[in-house]
């Protein structure tokens, strides 16, 4: 299981980021047996928060990255450069990116470029609002096809995707179990129907919109997702931690009963 908390543009300052970094560091004690934990700081921040995390027992993501390689490009950040700091995971097409004009074209080339670089992507999906006929998987399936065009069988073997439906984000109002699960068994169908079978059900599928320490181990007994994407709650030690702590039990549980 994966949980990955998403700073976003937040905290103000390094001061506040390194603070935030601590406490989640000093609350967990030990290394979570049975999850790899990930935070996403914004990309000024993540070679000081690196050093603050030696043995990676957190590891780092980056919020974003360019699809070019190192070169003339004014206020970019390469996929080198991230790794250089230490980065192992990066988000790629959020949504709050996509709203800003990101293109389903450049997610396709910045995933083709993550992989290159052995990183591991995350790939953000999932429709703005809810219809009653179902159009929203319609919507889902064409960001997936685009950004996935071009990659082999074995590029899937390190992708991450990760379903977040736009409603859900930020709003306090998360999808339901239900929903998450319905979507999970949507997208392995368009991975197979691309990459076969196999290589779908090996595809990470987790989940990201209003995760918290209430609704997390609803999400975690009755959905199949394999964990989280957490924005607002990663910003709160104590809500991030309880996040964790359940993920990990529920990923100690299910090993033990298979
Ligand atoms: P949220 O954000 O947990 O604040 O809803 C999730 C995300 O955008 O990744």
């Amino acid at each position: 299981m994966l949980v990955i908390g998403n700073w976003k543009m937040n905290p103000p300052t390094l001061g506040e980021a390194k603070k935030l970094f601590l406490a989640v560091r000093k609350g967990l004690r030990h290394r979570p047996k049975y999850l790899e934990l990930v935070v996403a700081p914004p990309s000024p921040y993540l070679s000081e928060i690196e050093r603050l995390s030696p043995s990676q027992r957190i590891a780092l993501a980056a919020q974003a990255t360019s699809e070019q390689n190192p070169g003339p490009h004014t206020g970019e950040i390469s996929v080198s450069m991230l790794k250089s700091v230490g980065v192992s995971y990066v988000i790629v097409g959020h949504s709050e990116m996509r709203a800003r004009g990101l293109s389903d074209e450049i997610i396709s080339l910045t995933l083709k470029v993550i992989l290159k670089n052995k990183l591991t992507p995350v790939l953000c999906v999932g429709e703005r609002a809810r219809d009653t006929n179902g159009d929203y998987f319609s919507l889902v399936e064409t960001q997936l096809v685009r950004a996935l065009q071009g990659l082999a069988r074995k590029d899937l073997k390190n992708l991450i995707i990760a379903y977040e439906p736009v409603w859900a984000i930020g709003t306090g109002k998360n999808a339901t179990a239900e929903d998450v699960s319905e979507m999970n068994l949507f997208i392995e169908k368009v991975l197979a129907d691309q990459f076969g079978r196999p290589v779908a059900r090996n595809v990470r599928l987790i989940y990201g919109g209003s995760v918290n320490s209430r609704n997390v181990d609803g999400l975690l007994e009755q959905s199949t997702t394999a964990g989280f994407l957490v924005g607002g709650a990663s910003l709160k030690p104590a809500e991030f931690l309880s996040i964790i702590k359940s993920t990990n039990q529920h990923a100690k549980k299910h090993l033990a009963k298979n």
